[in-house]
């Protein structure tokens, strides 16, 4: 099973990428790819319009997100992970984002497939409902594109980098995700 992580945060093994990470630990000796958009040479989109033209997932800018967009093409689950920053994903993640875009086709349709989709987030503010409406916002952005969010996965109460480990709650909840949703993955 081919297993995709997208990364949002510019920081290296903060909180999200920790989430991420321990997610991933229930999936050994699956096919995993990790891509931390903060490292890659990359745009928002130029809104050409080219990629409505076809069926062709080749984004005109040619740049480091296009293995992003090929390997989500044939991913049979999909990770995307973002720090809040002034209430949204961070600009890293709104790029990753836009250049979604390459998958829709004219009449909006989506060149992927029925994917799942897992969101995780890492926040300061303590109240996990807070941006509650945001997360549902995201979860309608996505499903244009045919990545069906069947869970979304928040740490609180997280101001800093290194407050996964005082949630013994969630890192169950990562630690043991794929056991959990073993009637999707068996
Ligand atoms: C520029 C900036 C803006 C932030 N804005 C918010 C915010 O609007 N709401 C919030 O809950 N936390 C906010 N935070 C805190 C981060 O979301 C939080 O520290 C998060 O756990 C960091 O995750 P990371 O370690 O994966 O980067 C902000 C942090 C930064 C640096």
């Amino acid at each position: 099973m081919k297993v995709t992580a997208v990364l949002g945060s510019p920081i290296r093994n903060g909180n999200s990428e920790k989430m991420v990470n321990l997610f991933l630990s229930g999936f050994s000796g699956d096919d995993i790819s990790i891509f931390n958009i903060n490292e890659l040479n990359c745009k928002g989109c130029q809104a050409c319009d080219e990629c409505q033209k076809s069926d062709s997932i080749e984004c005109t800018l040619h740049d480091e997100l296009q293995p992003v967009l090929n390997r989500l093409a044939i991913s049979d689950l999909i990770v995307l992970a973002s720090p809040m920053y002034m209430d949204q994903v961070t600009a890293q993640m709104r790029i990753f984002q836009d250049r979604l875009n390459v998958f829709l086709r004219k009449d909006f349709s989506s060149k992927l497939k029925d994917t799942p989709t897992v969101l995780i987030f890492s926040q300061a503010i303590e109240d996990m409902d807070n941006y509650k409406d945001y997360f549902k916002t995201l979860k309608k952005v996505y499903k244009k594109f045919n990545m069906n969010v069947i869970d979304t996965i928040i740490l609180a109460d997280a101001g800093s980098h290194n407050e996964l480990q005082n949630d013994l709650v969630i890192q169950d909840r990562l630690k043991n995700w794929r056991t959990n949703y073993a009637t999707y993955y068996s």
